[in-house]
């Protein structure tokens, strides 16, 4: 008789090994592999030979009929457009966040958007009592919709359901951490479990053309913890985010197949739930006082919206013996290197001093561009004189100290012009052959740059 086999699986990057170790090589993560029992869903089919014969496949050609199925739209703007305009039937989301950020309020508020126009929308709670998700449906004004309320952790029961006939066409899982299988000897949470629920769901949203929503919390590490194992098998990946004290949370979408990445939704949070903001430079910039030194205003662009927001620089004497560099909502390794090409090119002794940088409002930056707002707000800080107030800043800067032009100016421009601000600093354009010069932007002063050394 062959012996059960054992195996060892890492909970954050799903590595399998075959003897227990503290630390995964493949993730460098420690203390997080887990012994799971091997042969069944997980493990695949066995090596070899195939026994028997297979079923021969039909092939299609590649014009029929496509006819675009209609989007579920929810009428909740900023989770329809980092969703691609709407779900797609048939399609599988991962929503994945930190504990405590908003999901359950968030898919509540999705579910009963889409019962009051009339999709037939389930809501699965695996981790909430239904006393608890309808308490949560009142204080939020929903307790009226048609939203079907389970409260069920076993995959099995909650297949059969929706595969019922009259089952809902939309099911949010909440959350595919607290679901289990019983054909998967693993207890719930463990990579296996989640990969196999959540490989059930998706099976089934393909098959009936129903969207599944699952739900998944993330580690301190910021992976979805099992769940990232789940972000190739899905169509979408959501990630809700925001810093705990403040009261806007961001929707940004990191993968999917039906819609744009790298867009992102802003809402703000309130005892009456989370609600659209449609104009969230003006929320970010809500709190700004008029000119300080050290604080600049970046022109930035999130997906395809230009979003204002507010950096704040901080540059003090160090009383410790190594200076200490303290970023929040930016790369500390593009601040480390902002602050050697100011040093190398420009002259300018950053070094000694301690430095802090925070992107006011929560929000986190990836752009380049904002390297000559930090720049500026460095030496605002420094120099403890402010940056002019209806003044952004845009702009990336290389190595050699010289401003690069970034992409989407025009749109940057406008969305400043609309909030009032009357002068721009922004990389000059050399008009290269075959480019359209830059057109002006009306009621807004572009300050041309070509290379760091003339900012400071
Ligand atoms: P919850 O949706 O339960 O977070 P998650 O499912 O991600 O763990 O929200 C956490 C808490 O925040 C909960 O007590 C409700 C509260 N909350 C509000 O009061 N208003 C809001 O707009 C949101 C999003 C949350
Ligand atoms: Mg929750």
């Amino acid at each position: 008789m062959a012996r059960p086999q054992r195996m060892f699986v890492c909970q954050s990057c799903g590595a399998v090994y075959a003897k227990w170790a503290g630390k995964c090589e493949a993730c460098g993560g420690w203390n997080c592999i887990v012994e799971e029992s091997a042969g069944t869903a997980a493990a695949g089919a066995p090596p070899g030979r195939l026994a028997g014969k297979g079923r021969r496949i039909e092939f299609a050609a590649l014009s029929g009929t496509t006819e675009q199925p209609p989007r579920l739209v929810t009428s909740i703007a900023e989770f329809d457009r980092v969703c691609g305009s709407g779900l797609v039937p048939g399609s599988a989301l991962l929503i994945g966040g930190d504990p405590g950020i908003g999901k359950s309020t968030l898919l509540l508020q999705v579910a009963a958007a889409l019962a009051r126009s009339g999709v037939g929308c389930a809501y699965i709670s695996g981790e909430e009592a239904l006393d608890q998700v309808r308490l949560r449906a009142r204080r939020l004004g929903l307790e009226q919709t048609a939203v079907q309320l389970a409260a069920a952790t076993s995959i099995r029961d909650i297949v059969a359901t929706l595969e019922a006939r009259d089952g809902p066409a939309v099911a949010v899982i909440d959350s595919i951490q607290t679901m289990w299988l019983d054909s998967v000897d693993s207890v719930p949470g463990t990579v296996t479990q989640v990969r196999a629920s959540a490989q059930a769901l998706i099976e089934l949203a393909k098959r009936r053309g129903v969207t599944v929503l699952l739900v998944g919390h993330v580690t301190k590490e910021g992976a979805i913890a099992g769940p990232r194992v789940l972000e190739h098998m899905v169509d979408t990946v959501l990630y809700f985010e925001g810093e705990r004290g403040h009261q806007f949370r961001i929707l940004r979408a990191v993968k999917n197949r039906f819609g744009p990445t790298d867009e992102i939704g802003v809402f703000e949070m309130s005892d009456r739930g989370l609600t659209d903001v449609a104009n969230p430079s003006a929320l970010f910039l809500a709190e700004r006082r008029g000119a300080v030194s050290g604080a600049c205003v970046f022109a930035g662009v999130e997906g395809t919206r230009p979003l204002l927001v507010e950096i704040q620089a901080l540059v003090a004497p160090s009383s410790f013996a190594t200076p200490r560099h303290a970023v929040v909502g930016w790369d500390s390794g593009r601040l480390a290197m902002v602050i050697a090409v100011l040093e190398a090119r420009c002259g300018v002794a950053v070094g000694p001093n301690d430095v802090y940088l925070n992107v006011a409002g929560g929000l986190r930056i990836a752009e380049p561009a904002a390297d000559l707002a930090v720049a500026a707000a460095l030496l605002s800080s420094l120099a403890d004189t402010p940056v002019p107030s209806d003044m952004v800043v845009f702009g990336e800067i290389g190595l050699g100290g010289e401003v690069r032009a970034v992409s989407q100016r025009e749109a940057r421009l406008k969305e400043a012009a609309k909030l009032g601000f009357r002068t721009a600093l922004a990389p000059s354009i050399v008009a290269g052959a075959g480019q359209p010069a830059p057109r002006p932007v009306g009621g807004i002063n572009v300050d041309e740059i070509g290379h760091l050394s003339d900012l400071v």
